[in-house]
């Protein structure tokens, strides 16, 4: 089941405006068109901020995610794109020959299982074509970037085109390493209606993240820094073939 910020339809339809401008995707469009990727798949797509940006610059894409309610979001805003928007997980990408496998907004920490993150490694293995690459993000443990969220006790409130003003607060709930989990808390300030989503995020280090794709028939080409985010993450780019 995926969190309720993706999942519950509320929740899903002010996700963007607390998301902020997305620069970290820019780097990503610079990756898929260094690799020469044409057809791309966006595994975990969220509201298809990057599917978008992916099919406006001339790819074929298909967007992938387990939360109806995202995909909604990301349906209404792809006018006339012709991406494909698949409701179904990491494990069930389906195999198209795919030159691109992205997993951005750090994806890769969702699958708190060793089992659920072979699943998805497994799978998105078959979907890729035979010189196909999957590029994720995931955040560096060392950074421990839920330091940074308790002390911050976030606390913002925004107005959001067509709900009003939405208050969001975020509170580290657990801190059990690999496991990091939060609650944020939602206020919708116009009928007061109070909605919370509790989060749960695996911390893998970069030894496991290499070692676990080298297990499941990837080559590892490079791990870099996110440009907008220096230090915080890696940035994983894996080539199909031992
Ligand atoms: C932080 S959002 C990132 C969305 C998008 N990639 C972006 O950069 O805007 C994480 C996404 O992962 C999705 N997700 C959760 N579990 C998943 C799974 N097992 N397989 C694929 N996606 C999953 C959620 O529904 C959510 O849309």
């Amino acid at each position: 089941m995926p969190d309720a910020v993706f999942a519950h339809p509320r929740l899903a339809a002010v996700y963007d405006a607390f998301d902020g401008d997305r620069d970290d995707l820019v780097a990503y469009l610079g990756i898929a068109a260094e690799l020469g990727a044409r057809r791309v798949v966006d595994v975990g797509c969220g509201t298809g901020s990057l599917a978008l940006l992916l099919a406006a610059s001339g790819r074929t894409v298909v967007g992938v995610d387990p939360a109806a309610a995202s995909l909604d979001i990301a349906r209404s805003k792809d006018a006339a794109r012709g991406i494909t928007w698949i409701h179904g997980d990491a494990a069930t990408v389906p195999a198209a020959d795919f030159d691109l496998a992205l997993m951005t907004g750090n994806v890769a920490q969702v699958f708190l299982t060793d089992d659920d993150w072979a699943r998805a490694l497994r799978s998105i293995h078959a979907a890729l074509g035979p010189e196909g690459h999957l590029v994720f993000e995931t955040r560096r443990p060392e950074r421990r970037a839920w330091e940074d969220w308790a002390a911050s006790r976030r606390h913002l409130v925004l107005d959001v085109p067509g709900t009003g003003p939405v208050e969001q607060r975020l509170d580290v709930t657990e801190v059990s390493l690999p496991f990091v989990s939060f609650r944020c808390t939602y206020t919708f300030l116009t009928d007061g209606e109070v909605l919370t989503s509790d989060s749960t995020l695996r911390f893998r280090s970069r030894d496991e993240v290499e070692s676990s794709l080298t297990a499941h028939g990837y080559q590892v080409r490079d791990v870099r820094e996110a440009p907008d985010r220096p230090g915080r993450e890696f940035v994983v780019i894996a080539r199909v073939g031992g």
